[in-house]
């Protein structure tokens, strides 16, 4: 097989939480153009359902499934639907987060567990989901998303409670990379740096002091991140496993 059909995705099955906005929608439009059926997980149904459209247009199967990924019945749901739908899932993108900004000495309790809950505890629901189809197949490709902000501490904003989801995002990767290394199922993280997002428009005036730390001098656009995924999403990947890929413009060597 040649090397560019080694990054196709022709006939594989996927899903993606958080996809309604944001990096979670340009990785569901990347493997919808990379030949994957898409499956578009998100809490809110509106966007779910006009982004699954968005993968329709692009020839491939998809479905719209409103789930709250921090409830792990919902989580594995979203995994049967998939699989019942279209008889297996071969690719898992586990992306839905959420920020918060608080200095550590005023977080409240909720503020912790709401950061938590939704980047971390949610990640492993559905690995676990998705994992346990993927073993029984052999086969599977599981992506997180972690974040720079796993290996730096950001400036000026307070955010210890996303520093460490995101470090365990990237630890829990290692981990059960390891305890399916041997059974066909890859789990692997993709770290982004300061990636233009709605999020991201509501503090502007923060931006030039993060370029400033950028060594490319810019933000990630959502279309920065997409061919990282299409890498570890396909069979171009498959000796790749428990690796954490920083699409970050160089923000962690400085
Ligand atoms: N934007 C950045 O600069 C940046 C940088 C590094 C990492 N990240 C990470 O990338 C991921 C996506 O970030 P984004 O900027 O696209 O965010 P975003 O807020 O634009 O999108 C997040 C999506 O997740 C959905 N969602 C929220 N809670 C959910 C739940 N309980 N169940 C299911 N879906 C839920 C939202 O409805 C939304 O569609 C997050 O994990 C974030 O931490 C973002």
């Amino acid at each position: 097989m040649g090397i560019l059909d080694r990054f196709s995705l022709a006939g594989r099955t996927s899903l993606v939480t958080g996809a309604g906005q944001g990096i979670g929608h340009a990785y569901a439009m990347a493997l919808a153009e990379a030949g994957a059926d898409v499956a578009v997980v998100d809490i809110n149904p509106e966007t779910a359902s006009v982004a699954a459209a968005e993968v329709a247009e692009r020839g491939v199967r998809s479905l719209a499934l409103t789930i709250d990924v921090r409830d792990s019945d919902q989580a594995s749901a979203m995994v049967e639907a998939v699989v019942s739908a279209w008889g297996r899932l071969d690719i898992g993108v586990n992306n839905a987060g959420m920020g918060l900004w608080a200095p550590g000495e005023e977080m409240s309790d909720a503020q912790w567990r709401d950061v938590l809950s939704l980047n971390l505890d949610a990640v492993f629901y559905c690995c676990r989901a998705e994992g346990r189809v993927m073993l029984a197949q052999g086969y599977g490709k599981i992506i997180n998303t972690a974040s720079m902000s796993a290996r730096i501490v950001n400036r000026p904003q307070k955010q210890v409670s996303y520093n460490a989801s995101k470090a365990g995002v990237v630890h829990l990767t290692h981990s059960l990379a390891t305890e399916w290394a041997d059974r066909g199922v890859r789990v692997n993280c993709i770290s982004p740096g300061y990636t233009r997002t709605s999020l991201v428009d509501q503090v502007s005036h923060l931006v030039p002091g993060w370029l400033e730390d950028t060594p490319m001098g810019r933000m990630a656009e959502t279309s920065d991140l997409q061919g990282a995924l299409i890498y570890l999403a396909s069979p171009a990947s498959d000796f790749v496993t428990g690796h954490e890929l920083v699409v970050d413009g160089g923000f962690t060597l400085w």
